[in-house]
C-alpha cells in the first residue's frame, strides 16, 4: 500500500517536472527566412548577415533559419507559406507583389529610374515608405527595401535593337508589367519561377531573360546564353516582408531589436549590392562564355521608346502620383 503511494507520488512529480520543463527553458522564437537566390548575391548575403547579428545579439531568444535557393519554398509558394505562418520572413523581388499591391508594380516600369541611387531616393520618400504598408489588408508587412541592381537582357542571339527581340521567348518574373513589356517588343513572355530559369534557357523552353549581373552569374545563366546586352532597362530590388500578425505578436523589446538589426543589414546590403553586381559582371566577362553587348546611346533610346507604352498601360493601376514621385527621385539627383 505504502509502496504504491510512493510510486504514484514519484509519478506525479515526474509528470509535473516534465510538463513544466519547456516553460522554464523558453524555446527561442524561430524565424524562417526563405528566399530563391544563392547565398553569394546581395539578398543571400543580407539574409545571412541578419541571421548572424540576431544570433550574436538575441541568440537565446530568437533563432533565424535561412533557406536560400528555393530550398524550402520557391516563387509562387513562398507568399502563401508566409500567410499560413510556415515561414516568417521573405524578400521577394518587387516584381512579385502584383496580386497584393498594384502600386508596387511601379518598380517594374521599364526605364523608369535612371539608376539605383534614384531608386534609393524614391524608396526613402514618403511615397516609397507608404508602399511598405500597402499590403496590410492582406496580412503582409513590409519592413525594408533591399537593392539588387539594374536588369540586363540576355538571349541566344544578339539584342542590339528592339526588333532583334521579335518572336523570341523570354522568361519573366510573375509580373503583368513585365509581361506587357515583352509584348511591346513583339516577343513572347513566359512567367516562370526563378528556380526553373537555368533549365528553361538550357533546353530552349525560353530563348532569353532579363536579370541582374549577380543573378545571371550565380545561376550560371551566362553559360547557356550567348549574348548579354548591358541594357540597364529596369531594376530588381526586394521588399523584406513578414507576416503582420507574427511581427506584431513579438515581445516589444525583441521586435525593436530585430528592427534595429534589420536597419543595419539594410544599409550594408544596399552599400554592397552595386559592387557585387560590378564584380559579377566582370566574372561573366572573364568566363568568356557569352558576349557582352554595349548599346550606343541611340540604341538605348530605341529600347526605351519601344518599351515605354507600358507606362500608359499601367498608369491607372499604379497611380500617376506614384509615377511622378519616382520621376522626381530621378530629377533630385541631377
Ligand atoms: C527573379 O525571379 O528573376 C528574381 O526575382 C530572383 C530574385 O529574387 O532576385
Amino acid at each position: 500500500m505504502f509502496n504504491r503511494l510512493v510510486i504514484r507520488l514519484v509519478c506525479a512529480l515526474g509528470c509535473a517536472v516534465a510538463l513544466s520543463a519547456p516553460a522554464l527553458a523558453a524555446d527561442p522564437i524561430v524565424i524562417k527566412f526563405s528566399h530563391v537566390v544563392a547565398d553569394n548575391t546581395p539578398k543571400g548575403q543580407g539574409a545571412r548577415m541578419f541571421q548572424k547579428l540576431v544570433e550574436e545579439r538575441l541568440g537565446d531568444r530568437v533563432k533565424v533559419e535561412v533557406y536560400p535557393s528555393s530550398s524550402l519554398y520557391g516563387d509562387g509558394k513562398e507568399m502563401e507559406a508566409l500567410l499560413l505562418g510556415d515561414v516568417q520572413m521573405l524578400a521577394p523581388s518587387l516584381a512579385k507583389f502584383d496580386k497584393y499591391s498594384k502600386g508596387i508594380q511601379l518598380f517594374d516600369l521599364p526605364f523608369l529610374f535612371d539608376n539605383i541611387a534614384a531608386v534609393d531616393r524614391f524608396q526613402h520618400s514618403a511615397a516609397g515608405q507608404g508602399l511598405l504598408e500597402s499590403m496590410q489588408d492582406n496580412g503582409i508587412l513590409g519592413l525594408a527595401y533591399w537593392h539588387n541592381g539594374m536588369k540586363q537582357l540576355s538571349a541566344n542571339k544578339p539584342l542590339r535593337e528592339p526588333r532583334d527581340a521579335r518572336g523570341l521567348k523570354f522568361r519573366v518574373q510573375a509580373s503583368n508589367v513585365l509581361e506587357a513589356q515583352f509584348k511591346e517588343l513583339n516577343a513572347v513572355p513566359r512567367k516562370m519561377s526563378f528556380s526553373e530559369v537555368y533549365q528553361g534557357l538550357q533546353t530552349g523552353v525560353v530563348n532569353g531573360q532579363e536579370n541582374t549581373w549577380s543573378n545571371i552569374y550565380s545561376q550560371k545563366m551566362h553559360e547557356v546564353q550567348d549574348y548579354i546586352t548591358a541594357s540597364d532597362h529596369g531594376i530588381i530590388d526586394y521588399m523584406v516582408i513578414t507576416n503582420a500578425k507574427f511581427w506584431r505578436g513579438l515581445p516589444d523589446d525583441v521586435r525593436t531589436q530585430l528592427e534595429t538589426i534589420l536597419a543595419e543589414v539594410t544599409d550594408q546590403v544596399n552599400e554592397q549590392a552595386r559592387a557585387m553586381n560590378a564584380h559579377d559582371r566582370q566574372r561573366i566577362a572573364d568566363a568568356g562564355t557569352s558576349e557582352i553587348i554595349e548599346l550606343t546611346p541611340e540604341q538605348r533610346a530605341d529600347w526605351r521608346e519601344a518599351m515605354r507604352p507600358v507606362w500608359q498601360q499601367f498608369e491607372d493601376e499604379i497611380g500617376a502620383d506614384l509615377i511622378e514621385a519616382a520621376e522626381q527621385a530621378n530629377a533630385s539627383g541631377q
